[in-house]
């Protein structure tokens, strides 16, 4: 079938200015945040070997790759995240570089998603990793960060769900369900099929006691740490991995009320993600406006030492960007645009242009946004339009003044128009 030329691909999207400007405006903060927290940005190619994005990206992201041959035969994919091109990084050109390493990424990633709201095949994350620490502090760091960038954008109404991947992945082990089975069996939970997880289990052979136990630890939700792991504490009282893993994520939530932190967390120990290469603390931002997250993370420290090399413990973060604009939408946050002083330079008689382009080019090295008129549409057009357009100031040039040396400098709010002489202007206009 031909297709449309004049529609974008099925989720692909246009950005058009005021949208590239939240765009933008998010990447700032995220940079600005980067910056304070001493994150250094690298830049990773969009296509990487199908394999390396692949490793442990789990069942449902891999089948949702953009998957392709080059010219040269190569098997190769567009980037659904960055997390596996960074530790490819880190365990080659970045091995003998001195730990914590903190590294800085924003760009924009593929994912043959079905379309919808806040789901796109192409969107932007903003992320974060710190590599090299397997020590609470670390994890501390990246959930400060976390709630610090929600903040930075202007969004208040928020929560971030938490749970440690290692309390579940404990209990199967020790019901001897292999790496590959206790995946499947978090891919479901990952969609909240939380039958369809216990049937699995039951099928890979969990004994009676296990399921009730993955029973009772899919029941509990709660806001408050204190009921949360009194309650998992108990139900996993007789799986020593488990009790070690929910000691650590104890450790980390205590760390961060003790280090001054305030963060609302919705204790969830069902909750699951589809990535693979997690090994303890994960969670997600939602914002209730949306039922999708805004962003989300995790420890892995195993995935690093699949490139080669030894295991380098590590923990990040990464923001969709498409959808924290949504959530900006949804709570009213509009950040202002800062304003410029913006003139425009008419020239009256075609005869001029000459001086119209002059006179904007000395502007623009005064760091005044200057335009010139391009349409040769008359005056009146030409002032209408600049109206139109939030103008401040129209720098009109006809033949008498200019031969006086001067032109006529009009304030579009007050439509005053005086004669100015053209050495004059860029410091009137800079006062203004
Ligand atoms: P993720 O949860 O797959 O994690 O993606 C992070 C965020 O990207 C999501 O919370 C969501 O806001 C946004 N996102 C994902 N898919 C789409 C989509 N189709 N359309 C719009 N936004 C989307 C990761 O990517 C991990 N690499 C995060 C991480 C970094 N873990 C450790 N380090």
């Amino acid at each position: 079938m031909r297709p449309d030329l004049r529609q974008t691909v099925r989720g692909m999207r246009d950005l058009l200015p005021d949208e590239a400007w939240r765009l933008r405006f998010i990447e700032g903060c995220a940079r600005s945040l980067a910056e304070l927290y001493g994150y250094e940005e690298v830049i990773t190619p969009i296509i990487e070997y199908y394999e390396l994005l692949a490793a442990k990206i789990g069942e449902e992201n891999r089948k949702r790759m953009y998957v392709f041959e080059d010219l040269g035969g190569r098997k190769v994919a567009l980037r659904p995240e960055f997390t596996a091109s960074i530790a490819r990084l880190v365990s080659t050109r970045m091995v003998s570089a001195p730990k914590p390493i903190r590294l800085f990424s924003f760009g924009s990633l593929y994912r043959y998603d079905e379309p919808q709201l806040g789901r796109y095949r192409e969107f932007w994350q903003a992320n974060y990793e710190l590599i090299g620490s397997d020590k609470p502090e670390a994890d501390v760091e990246i959930l400060s960060l976390t709630n610090d960038l929600i903040e930075a954008v202007g969004l208040r109404n928020y929560v971030i769900k938490i749970n440690h991947i290692g309390v579940l992945r404990g209990i199967l082990e020790h019901e001897g369900i292999s790496e590959d089975e206790q995946n499947s069996i978090m891919q479901l939970l990952d969609k909240k099929d939380w039958d369809g997880a216990l049937k699995l289990a039951e099928k890979y052979g969990t004994s009676h006691k296990c399921l009730e136990t993955l029973k009772r630890l899919f029941s509990v939700r709660s806001k408050d740490k204190n009921i949360f792991f009194k309650e998992i504490s108990e139900a996993v009282k007789d799986y020593p991995s488990a009790l070690e893993a929910l000691n650590n994520f104890s450790e980390i939530v205590d760390l961060v009320e003790r280090g001054g932190l305030s963060i609302h967390f919705q204790f969830e120990s069902s909750f699951a993600r589809g990535l693979e290469y997690y090994t303890g603390i994960i969670f997600e931002v939602y914002a209730p406006e949306l039922n999708i997250a805004v962003g989300g993370g995790g420890r892995y420290d195993k995935l690093i030492g699949l490139f080669g090399g030894e295991d380098v413990p590590a923990i990040g973060v990464a923001f969709g960007v498409d959808r924290i604009m949504l959530a900006m939408e949804e709570q009213g946050v509009n950040p202002p645009k800062p304003e410029r002083i913006r003139a425009l330079v008419v020239a009256v008689d075609e005869n001029n242009i000459v001086d119209a382009l002059r006179i904007a080019v000395t502007l623009r090295r005064h760091g005044i946004q200057a335009e010139t008129d391009v349409m040769r549409r008359g005056l009146s057009r030409a002032l209408s339009d600049a109206d139109r357009r939030g103008i401040a100031y129209t720098i009109i040039i006809g033949p008498k003044e200019l031969g006086e040396g001067k032109v006529i400098l009009r304030d579009m709010r007050s439509k005053v128009q005086e004669e100015t002489r053209i050495e004059e202007l860029p410091s009137k206009l800079s006062v203004f």
